[in-house]
């Protein structure tokens, strides 16, 4: 069975970019013009995954009323002329068939990929974090799902960080096999001194399913939540898991520097905008 089905967490609190997350979905967050969870979700349909479960939780709605189609604007663009709005607002609706599981709490992310645990059923899988947005030629989730199925193993996104950032990220101790990388451990959120790398996570994983069963089995981590990053060291004792160093331009675009980031680089590559954004910035210097 070839790999279709993707997991997309959004029912996190997203303090890291309050108070704009009160009250709408950090996933909702716009970059130049579209919100983060489109550019997600085009990335997996790019990849062949286009059953797509969305976990979400209370003040989530935005995120299925903009995959929903929207009859009245609709019909009003098509009114008023507007005929590239149009397209551009009703492609949305028609992209990807979407389901929705919620999390009735917010209890980490382990707990929020275990939510989809029915949905997924016994096939392997592919989870995204869409506030991590990445720009590549080849989309990330491709270039994991090459090597999933190349070992039919479970597979996870790398990225090479600086030491004093480490301490945000899930990171992974690995040895070289058959040149790929395999993992022997992953710790979340290490202090400094106990990284066992520099190698991080980036919110991009293809699992078999037997994660599912490690985290319906876990018990709470770090910060008292179900931590993925526990449930993966353990399938990494059990089983394969194999890290890819993800190639491209990527954004932690749920903080809110990381999320000016993205809106600059990808603002000055928009055949629109870059031109007169770039005019801008150069004032300002
Ligand atoms: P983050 O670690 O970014 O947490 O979650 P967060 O709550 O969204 O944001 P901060 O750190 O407080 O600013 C990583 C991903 O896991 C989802 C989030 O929506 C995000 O996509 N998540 C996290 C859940 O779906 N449920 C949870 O209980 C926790």
């Amino acid at each position: 069975m070839p790999l279709r089905k993707i997991v997309f967490p959004t029912a996190g609190l997203g303090t890291r970019f309050l108070p704009a997350t009160k009250a709408s979905p950090k996933e909702m967050l716009t970059i130049v013009d579209k919100p983060l969870i489109q550019y997600g979700v085009e990335e997996a349909l790019a990849a062949g995954l286009d059953q797509i479960v969305m976990v979400t939780g209370r003040g989530k709605r935005a995120i299925e009323d903009h995959f929903d189609i929207s009859a009245e604007l609709e019909k009003n663009l098509r009114q008023a002329g507007k005929e590239e709005l149009y397209e551009k607002v009703s492609r949305i609706s028609r992209m990807a068939n979407i389901s929705y599981v919620r999390q009735k709490q917010p209890l980490g992310l382990g707990h929020a990929v275990a939510c989809a645990a029915h949905w997924v059923g016994d096939k392997s899988f592919a989870v995204a974090l869409a506030d991590e947005l990445i720009i590549s030629d080849v989309p990330a989730m491709q270039q994991l799902r090459t090597v999933h199925e190349q070992t039919g193993a479970s597979v996870i996104g790398l990225r090479q960080m600086p030491a004093e950032e480490l301490s945000h990220y899930g990171v992974v101790d690995t040895v070289e096999e058959n040149g790929l990388l395999r993992l022997k451990h992953m710790v979340e959120k290490p202090q400094p001194d106990e990284a066992p790398s520099n190698l991080a996570s980036i919110g991009r994983y293809i699992f078999t399913p037997r994660l599912m069963a490690l985290l319906h089995d876990a018990a709470p981590g770090r910060g008292g939540e179900i931590q993925l990053t526990d449930a993966i060291a353990t399938l990494a004792r059990e089983e394969p898991v194999y890290g890819v160093l993800i190639e491209g331009e990527r954004f932690d675009a749920g903080n809110p520097l990381g999320f000016l980031m993205a809106n600059t680089a990808l603002g000055l590559n928009h055949p629109d905008y870059g031109s007169p954004l770039l005019d801008f910035i150069r004032q300002r210097l």
